[in-house]
């Protein structure tokens, strides 16, 4: 049998309480294929904090279901190694689990992901369990959901041991191949980690989860909005844009772009 060009849902699992699984935020075509070719990259996920990276809204709640696919399919296309799992936006999995196939189902065929990730504790493990009985695999994501942030009052570090640990065993019970923990005291996020069978995917979370996610643009410095506790920007891309553009300006202002070479005769 051939073997999946990507790393598959099995080998991740596989990863658990191994090698740390480096998981990356990407919304393009572009960024997808420049962090898939470093080789480097376990997963790809097209995180609905695109609304606030590339959208610039202040929250996540009004990314829809057709602009979810529409970046997913653009990052399946540059993708050759990652896994690439697509976020199910706020309002198309919650209303009932045959709303959940229909969309979930809908964002597999249109963009060629592998997987779908879905925020929501112990309520939601019948959803996660209908996908995956469908053939969909999930990605649970659990403790701060940023789709829930009128409820929880704010981005908050979540510190309800017992309703987290609920959360992420019911999540990882249902099928989930892998479970997102979201700004959770270091000790806590040992705790689940230990708990469930699954990788959990810190942001947060602290060093003892199976694997780390970041968003791409707070990892490259591209995002210049707030910037979280956790994030350690290992570039600094907004300068390097700013810089860039100011060259161009002067270069063109001063007549010395285009030169002879960079023009045709
Ligand atoms: O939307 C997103 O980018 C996410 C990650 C931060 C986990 O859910």
């Amino acid at each position: 049998m051939s073997k999946l060009k990507s790393l598959t849902v099995p080998e991740f699992v596989g990863r658990k309480g191994g090698e740390p699984i480096v998981v990356i935020t990407a919304a393009d075509y572009t960024m997808a294929r420049l962090m898939d070719g470093t080789g480097a990259v376990d997963c790809l996920l097209v995180g609905d904090s695109l609304g606030t990276v590339v959208q610039g809204r202040p929250t996540t709640l009004a990314v829809t279901l057709d602009q979810m696919i529409y970046h997913t399919e653009m990052v399946v296309r540059g993708t050759q190694q990652a896994l690439v799992v697509a976020d199910m936006p706020f309002g198309s999995y919650q209303e009932s689990i045959e709303q959940a196939i229909r969309n979930a189902a809908r964002m597999m065929q249109a963009t060629g992901c592998t997987a779908v990730k879905l925020e929501g504790g112990r309520h939601f493990a019948s959803t996660v369990k209908a996908l995956v009985d469908c053939g969909i695999p999930v990605m649970g994501h659990v403790g701060l959901m940023p789709q829930s942030v009128h409820t929880m009052g704010g981005y908050r570090v979540q510190r309800n041991e017992q309703k987290i640990l609920d959360d992420a065993l019911s999540i990882a019970g249902a099928g989930a191949f892998g479970v997102v923990l979201e700004c959770l005291p270091t000790e806590l996020g040992q705790r689940v980690t230990e708990a469930i069978q699954v990788p959990t995917i810190g942001i947060g979370a602290g060093v003892h989860c199976d694997g780390q996610v970041l968003v791409g643009h707070d990892l490259l410095g591209l995002f210049d909005g707030h910037r979280p506790k956790f994030v350690r920007p290992y570039a600094n891309l907004k300068d390097v844009v700013q810089e860039s553009i100011k060259r161009y300006s002067a270069d063109v202002r001063a007549r010395a772009f285009p030169s002879s070479e960079e023009s045709f005769r």
